[in-house]
């Protein structure tokens, strides 16, 4: 018996380290170690021997078992560890590899523009204002010389809320904000970037929505050369030191007297090409002085106090100065368009 002992171990060990996965070991355990394991024939045969050799096989019985169980331990581990290092080997980063290029997003041309314009005025001591793009009748309309029944409101075919309330069609709605906003009647200066909305079909020149930055100043001994001189800054600034700039007579309900203004073409220089439509100017803004009416409308008496305005499309600089001749290119996101605007970092 002891000699079957030690072959069943030799079996087993060998059995054993021939074992390659879990599922084999499991089956080696309990053919040797498990219920009905080959030590159960040993065990059944023991009531035939004397007690001297039963205390022999059951000793070396037990030998053998602890012998077999420990190199099934041993074995499950070196598969375990062996399974690990593959799945480790496996799932090896390899971190010299070049890594896949994002694509960043780049600053929106008409934000560029926005920023542009602000930055040269708040370098001429302007404020940069905010108002609300939901805005009343009144502040949109009324209060800038626009009754009800006024015909210059089809112009502006507006998205109405309520009876009073509509998404501004302009940013001269600020006008009278900060006028009203400012009860000890200080001079100021401002600029109101932001959106405004028209019932307009969609195509390559009109958008529903579309930006316009205001600016207005009101203050005593405001004159039209003051609007002229500052108009004349910001469109250098804007399309180059040697552009000029004419006024041309124009009607706008909330100044008197009304101009829209051109600037000379930045690409002919005056001498007449596509772009200028052969006429050597392209209109870039409306402007005018602050109508009488409403200065009084929000407190200030006229005969001390003047003021200009004036409403830029931001859209149209843009398209100007970097030549986009479809709207719907601000509008729709894609990455091939915006990519143009990128800022090359050196
Ligand atoms: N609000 C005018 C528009 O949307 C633009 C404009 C014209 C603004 C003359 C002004 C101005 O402040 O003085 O067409």
């Amino acid at each position: 018996m002891i000699e079957k002992l030690e072959q069943i171990k030799k079996d087993a060990l060998k059995d054993i380290s021939e074992c390659s996965d879990e599922v084999t070991l499991n089956n080696v355990k309990s053919k040797y170690v498990g219920k009905k394991s080959v030590f159960n024939e040993i065990m059944a045969n023991m009531s035939s021997l004397s007690n001297e050799e039963k205390r022999e096989v059951g000793s070396k019985s037990n030998e053998v078992r602890n012998e077999i169980t420990a190199a099934i331990d041993a074995q499950l581990k070196k598969i375990k560890d062996e399974e690990l290092n593959k799945k480790l080997e496996e799932d090896k980063i390899d971190i010299t590899l070049p890594s896949k290029k994002r694509k960043v997003g780049t600053r929106h041309p008409l934000t560029i523009v926005r920023e542009e314009i602000e930055d040269l005025f708040i370098s001429m001591g302007y404020d940069v204002v905010d108002g609300p793009e939901v805005e009343t009748d009144k502040y949109c309309f009324e209060m800038l010389n626009l009754p009800k029944d006024h015909p210059a409101r089809d112009a502006q075919d507006s998205f109405y809320i309520t009876d009073e309330m509509l998404l501004r069609t302009q940013t001269s709605a600020v006008q009278i904000r900060s006028m009203l906003a400012n009860q000890e009647k200080k001079p100021f200066k401002l600029i109101c970037p932001g959106k405004t909305y028209r019932r307009d079909d969609d195509d390559a020149t009109h958008s529903h929505q579309f930006s316009q930055i205001e600016g207005l100043v009101v203050g005593e001994n405001i004159s039209l050369s003051d609007l002229k001189g500052t108009l004349e800054t910001f469109a250098k600034k804007m399309f180059g030191e040697h552009r000029e700039i004419r006024f041309r007579a124009s009607y706008f309900p909330f100044t008197e007297p009304s101009y829209e203004v051109d600037v000379s073409c930045f690409k002919c220089d005056g001498k007449g090409c596509n772009i200028c439509k052969g006429t050597g100017w392209i209109e870039i803004l409306g402007s005018g002085m602050v109508h009488p009416n409403v200065l009084e409308n929000c407190g200030f008496d006229h005969k001390k106090y003047q003021g200009f305005a004036f409403g830029v499309g931001v859209e149209r600089v843009a398209s100007l100065k970097y030549g986009v001749n479809n709207m719907r290119d601000y509008f729709t996101n894609d990455y091939r368009f915006l990519k143009n605007f990128d800022r090359k970092e050196l």
